[in-house]
Formats: C-alpha cells, structure tokens, sequence
C-alpha cells in the first residue's frame, strides 16, 4: 500500500485582529488532525455502545504545519462563496492543504472543496472559534476541520444527505436518513440500523464524535493511488 500520508497544512487567519487565534490553537488544531485520523482521541463512548469501538480505523494520514500567515482584514463575514480564497488565494494546492480560519457568517461552522475542483479553490474554510480552545462551544475542540478535511479527502455526510437508501459511498457505514445533533443517546435507530453518530462525517458535538471506519479510510487513502485526485501531494 501507499504506507503513511503526510499532508503539509498552509494556515491562513484572516481577521480584524489576525492574533485572536494564536499560534497554541493552531499547533493544538494540527494535533487533534493527528489524533483523529489515527484514532488516538480520548473522547469516550457513549454508555452502551459496545459495537462500534471496534470500527474505529487508524487512516495512517498525517498532517504537518507548513506555515500560517496572518491577515488583518476588517471583513465582519465571508460567506461561503469563497471570497475569502479569492482575496488570498492558496498557495501550491497541487502540494498543501490550505485552510483559511475566518468567520463565515449565517452560523456555519465550515465548507471544503472535493477533490478535483478548481485549484484557485481547494482547501478548506473553518470558523475561527471552532478551533481548541475557540468560543463556538460545543465545536471548539477542533472537530470541524477534522469534518472538513474529511469533504477535502472524499468522504460524503454519513447518512448521505439523503434518505435511507442514498449511500456514502462507504459499506461499512450504517445507513441513516439524517443528520443527527448534539450529544444522542445509544442505540439511535433510523433505517432499521443504529446510526453512528461518533462518527467524524456526522453533525454531533464535537466531544461526541471519534471516529472514521476502515471503509472511510480506504476511500480517503484511494484519491492518494496513482491516478487519484490527490496523487501529486
Ligand atoms: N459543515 C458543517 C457545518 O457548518 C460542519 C459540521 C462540523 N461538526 C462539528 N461537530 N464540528 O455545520
Ligand atoms: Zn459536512
Ligand atoms: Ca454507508
């Protein structure tokens, strides 16, 4: 197989006050990156859920901190009609992942790009309060790059933004018809299966979410194989 993945992260913060996120949040935001993908977080099961412990996969995909820059812009919201991208445009995409840290506006917490869009384009936008130690509790323990990252890197929502047959792409997921909030109590049933609300591509509380499966991670790892939409990283 490709062995483990290094991925270098370009930073950009662009804010009034570009400081408001710190340089500890963001080496703290690589690091959960790190433990989530490898399955090393110390968010715990919900009481009783015995089946899915099991599914939780190391991806072997690592992230680096290539450099942050910081802007100071007086922009109150971006949208998520990447204006943000186009007024500091990423650097190498062919080779880095760029996430631009700002506020987005309209209570969204996130957006990425899939793979094999535009490169003026690629990357991820994140709320700068999601980030560890942020404001937007309950998502501030850097799960919503982690969510995002996920987009970047293939994985469809969980329950595949549909209903109970429209697939994710992914066969070791449980089919669900919704997306599910805040902190849900276990077993959670839609579609005649208990859904995996921890997971990663769900939309609960960031202390409530701790895993990708191994089907997510092969889908991930795939765009990285010769001929896949990231190879050139
Ligand atoms: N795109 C989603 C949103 O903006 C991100 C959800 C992230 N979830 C989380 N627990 N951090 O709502
Ligand atoms: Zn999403
Ligand atoms: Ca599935």
């Amino acid at each position: 197989g490709l062995g483990a993945i290094d991925i270098p992260v370009y930073i950009h913060v662009v804010l009034p006050n570009s400081n408001d996120v710190t340089d500890k949040q963001i080496s703290d935001q690589i690091s959960v990156l790190n433990s989530d993908f490898n399955s090393t977080n110390t968010n715990l099961l919900p009481s009783g859920a015995t089946n899915f412990i099991n599914d939780a996969t190391i991806t072997d995909i690592h992230f680096s901190l290539a450099g942050t820059f910081r802007h100071n812009d007086n922009t109150s919201s971006w949208g998520t009609n990447d204006a943000v991208k186009a007024a500091y445009p990423p650097i190498t995409p062919e080779t880095h992942l760029n996430i631009w840290v700002c506020n987005i506006g309209g209570g969204i917490l996130g957006y990425a790009q899939f793979p094999g869009g535009k490169l003026s384009t690629d990357g991820v936008v994140i709320l700068y309060s999601s980030l560890p130690g942020g404001s937007s509790a309950p998502y501030n323990l850097g799960r919503t790059a982690t969510h995002e990252i996920g987009h970047y890197l293939n994985l469809r929502h969980i329950w595949g933004d549909g209903r109970c047959r429209q697939d994710d792409f992914v066969t070791d997921t449980p089919s669900s018809d919704r997306s599910n909030y805040g902190c849900p109590p276990y077993p959670t049933v839609h579609c005649s299966s208990t859904d995996m609300t921890m997971n990663y591509m769900d939309y609960t509380d960031d202390g409530c979410m701790y895993m990708f499966t191994d089907g997510q991670r092969n889908r991930m790892r795939a765009i990285f194989a010769s001929g896949g939409a990231r190879a050139a990283m």
